[in-house]
Parts: C-alpha cells; structure tokens; sequence
C-alpha cells in the first residue's frame, strides 16, 4: 500500500485508525521518525539513563513464608513506602511461562494488520479484547511508539472464547499463576498498616484483573520518541514481564529517573493509585514510563489488578483514625477509571482526582 506519510492525517488514519499501528509503519519502511511521534522536549529520553536504583535487586518470594518472612515483609514494605516498584523472584510463575508468554507476544503481533485491527475497539468482537496504539492517541500531543493488545479477565470460559488465539492460553496461565503472589503481597501491604480485609472486600478490590501485551517496535531514533509517557497504574497492583531489552523507568524521589534493569526470570511489581489511596498516602504508585531503542522490538507484558468499577475506594478508617486525616475522598472506581483512560500520561496527575479538597 502507498501511504502519503507526508499527510498527518494519513499518517493516523493509517496508525491509529486503520491499525497497522506503528509495527506497520515500520514494515512499510519507514525509516526516520514521523513528526505525529516526535516528543516535546521535556518528555524526551535524550540517552539510556545508566543509573539503576533499588529494583535492581530483587526480592526472594520464596523466603515469604519462612524464617526469614519479617526480612521480606520489610523489603516489600520498604518499596512500596518509597519507589513504588521491586521486582521479584521466586514468585510462583513458572520460567518457562515467561518465556513462552514473550514469544507469543512476538507472534501475535507479528500477524497481518487484519488479523489484529479486528480488535480495534470500535469493531471488536468482543468487549474483553482490544487492540490500539498509543494511550489515548486522539487527545495526545504526540503519540507514544508502542501498540498493544489489552484481555479484561471475566471467567476461564469467556478468556478461552474471546482472547486472541496467539495468546490466549499463555495470558491465562500467567494470570492465573500470578494472582496467589499478587494478593499475598497485597496481604503483607494491609497487614503492616494493621488493615485485615475481609474475603468480600479483597475479591472487590481485586476484581477487574487484566492482561496486556505491549509491543515497542525498534525506532530509528529513539531520543526523539516515548514508549509510554510518564504515568502511574490505576489500580492496586501491576505485575509486569519485560524482556531483556530494557527500558523501564521509573521516577525517583529527587525527580530523577532510574532504570529498572530487566532481570532473567524476575517479575516487576508495581504500586497502583488504588493501593496508594486505600494506604492514605503511605504506599506510593510508581511514576514510570518507557524508552525506545533501535537495538530491537521489545515487548512487555503487565497484568493489572484493579477494584470492581462498582466498588467504593478511599482511605481505609484504620489508617485515617491513626493519620488523623484523610488525605483522598472516598469514590466509587468506575469515576476513577474514567477519568484515568479520558486523558494523556501527565505523570501522577491522575491522583488529583481523589485528592481530598
Ligand atoms: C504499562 C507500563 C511498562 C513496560 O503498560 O502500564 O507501564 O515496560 N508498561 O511496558
Ligand atoms: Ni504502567
């Protein structure tokens, strides 16, 4: 197909609209970076930031529920009080997992367009699957280099029915094995602030369970584009498997970016907004975002946790009683969720919204 690449709107019909993504745009050619991509200069990575920070080490599950738990309880809490992200071992999901969920995430993308622009949300088949490129491409001033493909969890049936085959099989396993790490890390989080939730309150927290697959193809100038601009997750918990190309960031507490440094079989944990508004402010989402590089595609693929749109969140009383205030309003998570996805990354912004007045 001949595309005008000189013609903006060409350009995004084609990207965005049409869902050849940027994956497409590559494979049609294309070899300088359009001007729809090109960042401002303050959300530009000028060069691979070398410094690493905390996350570089990474916590041993395993040890949990041993002799050494008050150690590992102390390094989760630690994290999550501070960076917001550790990364993890031992974490119950299988090596071998993680490796074939990398290589599926390659092949579903590595499909035609068709096959994938099905899924363009004004089309899909289902409600469950969406495919797209960039965050929230229409309303951004310069849209991010990544496409993905997001799976919303309902039941093992709907997963099976509706998710894209290259991946669907792979996606729920790592769910599945997952979650029994997520919610005992929740679990140490609410202990050491004295909160024990009840089974009907956990689940309704933990409700809306989502898989992505990211795809970042390789640009050929990254210092001038963005993977995903600077946000934090909505939710309570992210777990995410990235692949040795790295490229994560995450925000440290003096404004300056470090990398979280892809580890072999290690998992990244990151703290959602959810968890820091239930926490009164004591747990911190993690400010993150992601370079590009021309060294390879890369690909990641996080698992959300978040409540049930019809859930209420707020500071939890225990923690408001001792804190003395509530720093965030209680609302229900469908408002949080909406404002969340009705705006571009603007780093921790999207915390504003609960933000008691
Ligand atoms: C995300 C995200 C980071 C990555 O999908 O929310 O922050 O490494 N991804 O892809
Ligand atoms: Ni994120």
């Amino acid at each position: 197909m001949a595309v005008n690449f000189e013609d903006q709107t060409t350009l995004f019909n084609f990207v965005v609209k049409q869902g050849n993504g940027v994956k497409g745009l590559i494979d049609s050619g294309m070899s300088c970076v359009p001007k729809p991509f090109i960042q401002p200069l303050s959300e530009r990575i000028a060069t691979p930031n070398a410094r690493t920070c905390e996350a570089a080490q990474p916590i041993d599950l395993s040890q949990l529920d041993g002799p050494h738990h008050k150690e590992v309880t102390k390094q989760i809490v630690k994290a999550s009080e501070t960076l917001g992200v550790f990364q993890v071992v031992n974490h119950g999901v299988s090596l071998e997992l993680l490796e074939l969920l990398k290589t599926s995430a390659h092949e579903f993308f590595a499909q035609p367009p068709e096959k994938k622009a099905i899924y363009l949300k004004e089309v899909s088949p289902s409600k469950l699957v969406k495919y797209g490129t960039s965050f929230v491409p229409e309303k951004e001033k310069a849209i991010e280099w990544k496409d993905y493909v997001s799976m919303l969890y309902t039941n093992d049936r709907e997963a099976l029915q509706h998710w894209p085959r290259p991946c669907r099989d792979v996606a729920l396993e790592f769910l599945k094995s997952s979650m029994e790490m997520v919610k005992r890390v929740v679990e140490v989080l609410m202990e050491n602030i004295g909160v024990r939730l009840e089974e009907g309150r956990m689940n309704g927290l933990m409700g809306t369970k989502m898989v992505n697959m990211n795809y970042y193809p390789t640009c050929p100038s990254p210092e001038l584009t963005i993977g995903v601009g600077r946000h934090s997750d909505m939710g309570m918990l992210t777990v995410l498997l990235q692949d040795g190309i790295g490229g994560l960031y995450v925000k440290l507490d003096n404004g300056e970016w470090a990398e979280i440094p892809p580890l072999d079989g290690a998992l990244v944990v990151n703290v959602g907004d959810t968890l820091q508004i239930l926490s009164n402010g004591r747990y911190k989402s993690a400010e993150h975002r992601v370079r590009t590089t021309n060294m390879g595609s890369r690909v990641s693929i996080p698992i959300f946790t978040a409540p049930n749109p019809s859930e209420k969140i707020g500071p939890l009383p225990e923690v408001v009683k001792r804190d003395g205030v509530a720093r965030y309003k209680e609302l229900l998570f469908q408002d949080y969720m909406y404002n969340f996805f009705g705006q571009p990354h603007d780093g921790k912004k999207s915390l504003d919204f609960a933000r008691a007045d």
